[in-house]
């Protein structure tokens, strides 16, 4: 369920604070990202947060995103030695591939332990992430029907509860929210077009005007067809005059307030295509 959080200093800190404690009880992080927005979706004190511990990037709502992109973001965060696993998990996609991932990061630990005598035990697993980015879809997922509870650890702040997934994994059942990135502006846009940020500052029809020059530029041109635009006929429109020729076009005369709402909803549903607005490689990011 999306919800509004509003992060001040001291409730940054607090969330920090959580997260780190959390941090102790558990085997490996799952850091969840909005695969349309993988950088841009992640809290930039993560790695302050995680440290040494085993981590995997889960870029989530794979199904959005565009599969060219996702698969280069896979790639980037594996030369940077990173492990990263794309899902779907409102449609349950992904997960047992995941789920192998996470036996992979664990295996070398569960050897060592093995030639010390010691059983292998469920691996204890968290999740991490800003809000909106799907944690508790994912916690559903996880867990299913057969949601029980494995019993009360003595938490640092209060009683954690352990959900079994199965005899392998035992998760965590309250995820670690941390806050979006609010400084860089384009960060800030793409976060509300993906409706990350829904109290934002932003006016709507600023953020669908950078919308419309993402639209532009991606190698998805769904969006031409979804409004009746040809490729001629906006190449030497301003982004604003785009916005107005689609107001006219949808049948909304001059009402662009409107028509911006519509084409950020037809982007949040998939109307405009599976659109990934954060590229891997810098040099490469929309301008
Ligand atoms: P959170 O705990 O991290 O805050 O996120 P939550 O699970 O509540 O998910 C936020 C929204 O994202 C939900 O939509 C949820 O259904 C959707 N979602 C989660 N995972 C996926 C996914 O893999 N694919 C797609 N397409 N959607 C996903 P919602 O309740 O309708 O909220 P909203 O759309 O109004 O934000």
């Amino acid at each position: 369920m999306s919800q509004v959080i509003q992060w001040y200093p001291g409730h940054m800190a607090k969330a920090k604070r959580e997260a780190i404690e959390k941090m102790g009880l558990v085997d490996v992080v799952l850091e969840l990202v909005d695969a349309r927005i993988p950088e841009s979706s992640r809290n930039p004190i993560i790695p302050e947060i995680i440290k040494q511990k085993p981590s995997i990037i889960v870029l989530n709502k794979s199904d959005m995103a565009d599969a060219k992109l996702t698969s280069e973001w896979i790639e980037f965060y594996r030369q940077q030695g990173k492990t990263a696993v794309a899902i779907d998990a409102l449609h349950n996609k992904g997960i047992k591939p995941l789920q192998r991932k996470i036996n992979d990061l664990m295996a070398p630990y569960f050897e060592e332990q093995k030639k010390k005598g010691i059983k292998p035990r469920a691996i204890r697993l968290m999740i991490l992430g800003i809000p909106n980015v799907g944690k508790s879809t994912l916690i559903n997922r996880f867990v299913g029907k057969n949601q029980a509870i494995v019993g009360n650890k003595p938490g640092v702040t209060k009683a954690q509860r352990w959900l079994k997934i199965n005899k392998e994994f035992e998760l965590l059942d309250t995820p670690g929210i941390l806050w979006p990135k609010f400084e860089d502006p384009e960060t800030g846009k793409k976060l509300a077009i993906t409706g990350a940020i829904k109290d934002s500052i932003l006016h709507i029809d600023e953020i669908t005007l950078s919308l419309l020059d993402y639209l532009r530029q991606a190698p998805q041109t769904l969006y031409l067809t979804k409004y009746n635009l040809s490729q001629d006929e906006i190449e030497e429109l301003t982004t604003v005059d785009l916005l107005l020729l689609i107001t006219k076009k949808i049948g909304l005369k001059d009402n662009y307030e409107e028509a911006s709402q519509r084409i950020i909803q037809d982007f949040r549903n998939n109307s405009l295509g599976r659109i990934t607005l954060d590229r891997p490689d810098v040099s490469e990011e929309f301008e």
